[in-house]
């Protein structure tokens, strides 16, 4: 994968695409999920939930594969699937399940804190399932990776910078339909 010889705009598009099935991971999970809670009601030490009932197995499993499904979908209706390298579907694999994982991860550490299923923190909802992705990548695809996310400044500011609006955004919209509880 070579970004370098694309527009700004075309690299932004390119990057959202590549990191579709993270995003869309967490977005699926929200409408499959909610049935078998992963901790199975247990408590931890603390007394509070494991992981608490907003993370189940079948937000895990329809949301890995519905990223992987609908990613892969999206970007191949867009762009030239061969030229991205790297085993594409293990990569959706991994950005997909690692963005489940990665919030899992985070709510893991929010029940810690005695927050409550579906209580606020701002920095941890925003990038929580972007750096598991990521990190799972960079340990299992790091060729691939690294083959486009420093050529210049425009992955990693898509990355970290409109990641975050997105997300916000399709929050307001899962909350305003009526599928999510909260609109973060
Ligand atoms: N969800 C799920 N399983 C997952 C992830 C998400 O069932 N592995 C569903 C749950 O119904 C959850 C909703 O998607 O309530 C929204 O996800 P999220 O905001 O991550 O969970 P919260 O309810 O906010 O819980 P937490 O405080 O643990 O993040
Ligand atoms: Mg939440």
């Amino acid at each position: 994968m070579d970004l370098e010889s694309y527009s700004t705009l075309e690299c932004i598009i390119v990057v959202l695409l590549i990191m579709a099935p993270a995003y869309l991971a967490n977005t699926i999970a929200v409408l499959t999920g909610g049935r078998y809670p992963i901790d199975q009601g247990k408590l931890y030490s603390d007394g509070n939930r494991i992981l608490g009932d907003g993370k189940t197995w079948s937000g895990l499993i329809g949301g890995t594969i519905g990223g992987i499904t609908v990613g892969y979908g999206l970007a191949s209706l867009l762009v030239d699937m061969s030229l991205w390298g790297g085993n594409i579907f293990f990569v959706f694999f991994l950005l997909s399940f690692g963005s489940l994982f990665g919030d899992m991860t985070a709510s893991f550490y929010k029940r810690r804190q005695n927050l409550q299923r579906g209580d606020k923190f701002p920095l941890l909802d925003m990038y929580d399932f972007v750096f598991m992705s990521l990190l799972l990548c960079f340990i299992f695809q790091r060729d691939w990776l690294l083959s486009w996310i420093l050529d210049g400044w425009c992955p990693l500011f898509t990355i970290l910078v409109l990641t975050p609006f997105l997300h916000r955004g399709v929050n307001i919209i899962g909350y305003k339909i009526g599928v999510k509880n909260e609109p973060w």
